[in-house]
């Protein structure tokens, strides 16, 4: 059975963004390959967090994770910190990276960016993001468009340390799915849908209720035109609602605008808002079940016990070829 790793940083509420980018896919993998889903703290602490906020953004992650369909008997699901491996091997990965290949990342660019204390971690935050692909002898990595790039720096430093060390590591493959790979910004269509954007107009939170999701997608940017079809170019907002309709609903794009064709955007937009409430209604409930329960607490202290199992025979491996130790 193949494997696939995946990770989400716990920094913030989720966005329908994460769901229908990540999320949703991740659910439907457990069927067919050995599936491990992180929880990605120490990735969070690349950039200030509050104490206190940040564990209740974990424990809120992880029953999300569970709300959405993550089935913990069938895949792995643990804190990044609660397996040391990740940040050991992490160091390791550092030493294979160069300067210069960090600094062309694109999200290190657009973190730093007019910034006076940039943590160095946020430089160093790809190696870290690759030794947990690579701990598990990942096939597969399942993410959306924005990490594409990072992706593609694991690759490399997996196959530079393959061939300069020891051939041990898995070259994973990325898997971004066809639609949905980058939802964008309610309010501006250029820029795609972040928990961190301070508008909280421009984003869902998977966590939002009725009328607020109703609200944001009510006061959702579009265009002059007052037509419903896709075209990413000329029409980017309206696409995106129909991106966000067609993956809430299983409808295909094609039927939506021969459906609304003739229509208005209130009319659209009511409905969509719709979609979206009965997509996260049903993971809202299952959430507020778990996120205090014991059993959250039990599954996590499991996942991280299976989780370090196989991580750290795997980072054993890479000291080992590396020549660390006695
Ligand atoms: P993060 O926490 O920013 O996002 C989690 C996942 O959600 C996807 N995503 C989106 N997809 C579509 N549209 C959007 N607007 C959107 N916003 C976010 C992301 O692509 C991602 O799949 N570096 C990673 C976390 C990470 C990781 C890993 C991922 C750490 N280690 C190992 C995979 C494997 C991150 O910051 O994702």
């Amino acid at each position: 059975m193949k494997t696939v790793f995946s990770g989400i940083q716990p920094s913030g509420t989720l966005t329908l963004g994460n769901y229908l980018g990540a999320m949703k896919h991740f659910v439907d993998m457990q069927e067919d390959y050995n599936c491990y889903f992180c929880i990605v703290d120490q990735h969070a602490i690349t950039v200030p967090q509050d104490r206190l906020q940040l564990k209740k953004n974990i424990k809120s992650l992880a029953a999300l994770y569970l709300a959405v369909g993550i089935d913990h008997d069938k895949s792995t699901l643990f804190i990044q910190s609660e397996v040391p491996a990740h940040a050991q091997l992490g160091w390791i990965m550092q030493c294979v990276s160069y300067i210069g290949e960090l600094e062309r990342m694109t999200q290190f660019k657009d973190k730093s960016e007019g910034k006076e204390a940039v943590s160095s971690a946020l430089l160093t935050y790809p190696p870290l993001m690759a030794a947990d692909i690579l701990l598990y002898k990942t096939d597969i990595v399942p993410v959306g468009e924005d990490q594409k790039q990072h992706l593609e720096l694991t690759r490399d430093l997996a196959e530079r340390f393959n061939k300069k060390h020891n051939d041990i590591f898995t070259i994973p493959e990325v898997k971004i799915p066809k639609v949905g790979a980058r939802i964008m910004s309610l309010n501006d269509p250029h820029k795609k849908m972040s928990k961190s954007n301070p508008n909280p107009k421009s984003y869902i939170s998977m966590l939002d209720d009725e009328a607020t999701i109703t609200k944001k997608i009510k006061s959702a940017v579009t265009d002059t035109e007052g037509t419903i079809h896709f075209d990413r170019e000329t029409k980017p907002a309206v696409s995106n609602l129909l991106t966000i309709y067609s993956l809430c609903t299983g409808i295909d794009i094609n039927e939506l605008e021969a459906t609304y064709s003739g229509k208005g955007y209130g009319e659209f937009k009511s409905d969509l808002a719709v979609a979206v409430v009965q997509t996260l209604k049903p993971i809202q409930d299952r959430y507020y079940e778990l996120v205090n329960s014991d059993e959250l607490d039990k599954i996590l202290d499991h996942g991280a016990e299976k989780a370090n199992k196989v991580a750290t025979k795997m980072m054993k491996k890479a000291e080992k070829a590396m020549g660390l130790g006695r």
